[in-house]
């Protein structure tokens, strides 16, 4: 543990903070800096020795609890073998063990990972392994990718090309080109005017129309996240997956399902897409692989998948992508020491069990006249804030009743983050949560619903 920051210390971190530092997703003019200083369980506190429950596992990643020792230590002792080395065609023993583990936890044939450090890179390296797939296959002609509305897959170009979400990809046109938007399977506000339970699956079913409209000889993958996370929370119905893998498998087009947010457990299976259904191509995976203790992120391919990969050196099939730190020895031995905890203290399980009791804790709020939905899976849920339940009308920005709530719920001692566009609160806690604490959470957004919605005059 550091030694306590002094007056004149925090003053000095806050300034140049706000001089020198340049964060994310962030604006900078006006902003109050919230540094934090240590961390334990589920549990952060800040320079100024206040507490919070990190009611969001830092971004979603933190899924064993802050404060493993033992992963520090596995990444000490791996620093005193080899610290670094690329994998250019050779490789390093976590590197190794690694792959082998998530291969292990992955159903079926998805058994070639191809290791990176982020989310955004993850899906970056899918969509260039679907596009040389197809290269490689002698149909280079089946170059688009179907993304989804409300989806988010990172900041890279491809990524935000990929990215569902109107605000995160306007700054930043013209995109890449054969990246092509179809609709979310988003019950609550369904595109097509249905209520689920009266519906046909449309939402899946669009899938098809939209592979003969552009033609399938042209449609090379189709891109989305198991549950749409950062879009507002969005699990699909149980529909959903297993009729767009039956209507890409007809087309000849591959399946990457993006497991950043859920991979390793959050939704209660080791990946979300064995409770949803469908049988992806290519998974990515990042934040639970090594709960952020380094960067760590993977790519699981399909047999089918890496088989295109393979000649003679001549034909130079092989993957033409990479990157220096790619398998870097620290991440890999993170990642290897944390999915051990999760092994050994059946993480998987405990979120599994505990989820009902933190969804039907938060479905308590539905009391709140703003409180229009309430959904989620395992430890992972989305609150969406609305003007009216009958109108599902959002907030105006102006209004922004789930920013204020935040706020006021960070004064009272629990972080949960924005999204959606801000009409969603995410609640994604460390699998090692408490019941005790997950009822602190419940109870302080109870309090800052209740405040903000009588400034609102509710
Ligand atoms: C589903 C999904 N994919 C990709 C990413 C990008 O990950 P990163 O921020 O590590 O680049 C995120 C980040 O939240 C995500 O939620």
């Amino acid at each position: 543990m550091t030694e306590p920051f002094s007056d004149h210390d925090i003053g000095a971190l806050e300034r140049d903070f706000l001089d020198h530092l340049w964060p994310p997703f962030t604006q900078m003019q006006g902003l109050k800096p919230i540094i934090i200083e240590s961390a334990q369980g589920a549990i952060v506190r800040d320079i100024h020795g206040k507490e919070y429950i990190d009611a969001f596992a830092s971004l979603w990643t933190v899924n064993v609890g802050h404060g493993r020792t033992e992963i520090i230590d596995a990444v000490v002792a791996q620093a005193a073998d080899v610290a670094c080395y690329h994998m250019f065609g050779i490789a390093n023993p976590p590197s190794i063990e690694l792959a082998a583990k998530v291969a292990g936890h992955l159903p079926g044939d998805l058994d070639h990972v191809f290791l990176c450090l982020g989310g955004g890179e993850a899906v970056e390296t899918a969509l260039k392994i679907a596009r040389q797939y197809w290269r490689n296959k002698g149909k280079g002609a089946k170059y688009m990718v179907f993304y989804r509305d409300r989806s988010y897959h990172g900041t890279t170009f491809g990524a935000t090309s990929a990215q569902g979400l109107a605000l995160n990809r306007h700054k930043f046109e013209p995109l890449l080109p054969g990246f092509v938007k179809i609709g979310a399977p988003y019950c609550y506000r369904c595109a097509w005017g249905k209520t689920y339970g009266d519906c046909a699956i449309e939402c899946a079913k669009a899938v098809e129309l939209e592979i003969a409209f552009y033609g399938a000889e042209n449609v090379g993958t189709l891109l989305g996240e198991t549950m749409i996370g950062t879009g507002g929370v969005i699990p699909p119905p149980p529909e959903y997956w297993p009729l767009v893998g039956e209507i890409c498998k007809a087309n000849d087009v591959l399946v990457i399902n993006d497991e950043v947010i859920t991979g390793f457990g959050r939704s209660g299976t080791w990946f979300a897409f064995e409770q949803f259904g469908g049988r992806p191509d290519l998974v990515t995976m990042a934040k639970g692989l090594a709960s952020g203790y380094l960067p760590l992120a993977a790519v699981a391919a399909r047999e089918h998948v890496y088989q295109a990969f393979l000649g003679e050196a001549a034909e130079m099939k092989q993957f033409m992508s990479g990157a220096t730190f790619q398998g870097h020895p620290l991440c890999s031995a993170a990642g290897l020491a944390n999915l051990a905890i999760i092994e050994r203290e059946k993480l998987v399980d405990r979120c599994r069990e505990l989820g009902p009791y933190l969804q039907d804790g938060l479905k308590t709020l539905l009391k709140h006249p703003i409180v229009g939905d309430v959904r989620g899976v395992g430890l992972v849920a989305g609150i969406e804030y609305v003007q009216s339940k009958q109108t599902k009308e959002w907030f105006p920005p102006s209004a922004a009743a789930a920013a204020k709530v935040r706020d006021a719920a960070f004064a009272r001692g629990v972080f949960v983050r924005l999204l959606g566009g801000g009409h969603v609160h995410a609640v994604a806690p460390p699998f090692v949560i408490s019941h005790e604490q997950i009822d602190t959470i419940v109870r302080v957004l109870d309090e800052s619903i209740g405040v903000v919605e009588r400034q609102l005059g509710y």
